[in-house]
């Protein structure tokens, strides 16, 4: 999205500029000088989408009318120190979106968010499922990283939605936020639930990676109905490329629920009789629920050769011969968890990481050219 800042300097107009640029990522930001009435020569041919205008007078404003008219298009945002009641109408009557009293970061960042939120391209919307065959599997560390690693890359934007609800941990993962709200506070609203709502909802853990996390009281996990998630998971699914959930391990209607609107299933397993037990288990299940076999990628976690029960024994229990698998790798893991910073930022050439690189190659491949560079900065370290 191209957006023009206007200022009447330089100086001025490069740091409100700045500011706009780190709003989102691949942000245009063009910025310039110019008299607040004689708008048409500030933008002067540069075809912006987004003005950004800042100290603009009442004048400024007919101008702003006069250029809006030609271009319907054109979104604004004003900057002005106590704009008077009259000023406020005329901007609203010329289309601004947003009139800010000052260049706070905070609030100019949220109002360009809005808007280059509507002109971004459609959503890919696929829904990755993450559960665990059995406690403590590493479900939650691949979903939240998984997700992470995604939203690293070129112009997409993740989701990762905490559905399990009693004991969710998701966010923790990657983040020591707060989160200010949680899923059961979204069911509770959910005639209300749109766009904005599930955003204002969840924690912005970079501009591309936003969580929604579990309910804080188990309490809270049990109000929350089928219909709920299934709402949630859609709404997700038109703002986000990915949409990764993070599943847990109860069977109930609210999992299977997940499960059922997942284009693909990740049931995490570990090699061990326990564990090759309740896979079977779950392939069962899959089974009964009518799930084709390409909804399923099982992902063998904390994968060691050498280990008393093989990879062969766990593809014959779930009928696959595709299985992944990710190595086991307890120092940078637990670095990672007890510090809830993702992996791919704190060791980026642990194995965990490149396992977590090529699934998300095989789920979004990057072009060629791209992938070169995306080796280099791999090995830079
Ligand atoms: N590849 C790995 N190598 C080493 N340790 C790992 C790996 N994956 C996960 N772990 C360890 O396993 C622990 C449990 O992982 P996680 O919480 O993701 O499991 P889970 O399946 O979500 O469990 P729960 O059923 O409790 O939700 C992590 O805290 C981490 O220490
Ligand atoms: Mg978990």
């Amino acid at each position: 999205m191209k957006i023009k800042v206007v200022s009447s300097t330089q100086q001025r107009a490069e740091a409100v500029a700045r500011m706009v640029r780190e709003s989102a990522p691949g942000l245009e930001v063009l910025s310039a000088t110019g008299a607040p009435d004689d708008l048409v020569a500030a933008v002067n041919g540069s075809q912006p989408s987004l003005l950004v205008l800042d100290g603009l007078n009442q004048q400024g404003l007919d101008g702003l009318g006069a250029l809006s008219g030609k271009h319907p298009e054109l979104e604004a945002i004003v900057i002005s120190p106590e704009p008077s009641p009259a000023f406020l109408l005329r901007a609203m009557q010329v289309g601004v979106r947003d009139v800010l009293p000052s260049a706070d970061p905070v609030a100019l960042q949220a109002a360009v968010q809005r808007i280059s939120r509507k002109h971004a391209p459609a959503a890919r919307g696929e829904v990755l499922a993450f559960m665990g065959c059995k406690g403590g599997s590493g479900a939650t560390f691949l979903a939240a990283n998984l997700a992470h690693v995604l939203s690293s890359r070129e112009g997409l934007r993740v989701a990762l939605l905490d559905l399990d609800l009693q004991f969710g941990d998701a966010l923790l993962m990657l983040s020591d936020q707060r989160p200010a709200s949680d899923v059961a506070e979204v069911a509770r609203d959910i005639h209300r639930l749109d766009a904005e709502l599930l955003r204002a909802a969840m924690v912005s853990v970079s501009p591309t990676l936003s969580v929604l996390a579990a309910p804080t009281e188990l309490s809270q996990a049990l109000e929350i109905k089928a219909s709920d998630i299934e709402a949630i998971v859609k709404q997700a699914r038109q703002v986000f490329d990915y949409v990764v959930l993070d599943v847990g391990r109860s069977i109930d209607p609210v999992s299977l629920q997940a499960l059922d609107l997942a284009q693909q299933i990740y049931p995490v397993v570990q090699l061990s009789l326990p564990q090759l037990r309740d896979a079977r288990r779950l392939r069962t299940l899959f089974q009964s629920l009518g799930y084709p076999p390409d909804k399923l990628q099982w992902l063998v976690n904390r994968y060691q050769k050498s280990t008393e029960i093989g990879l062969e024994a766990f593809e014959q229990a779930v009928g696959n011969k595709d299985l992944l698998t990710v190595p086991n790798h307890f120092a940078s893991v637990s670095a990672s968890v007890n510090q809830g910073v993702p992996i791919e930022k704190l060791a980026r050439s642990s194995p965990v990481t490149r396992a977590l690189l090529d699934l998300a190659q095989v789920i979004a491949p990057v072009e060629a050219g791209k992938k070169d560079k995306w080796f280099r900065s791999l090995f830079s370290h």
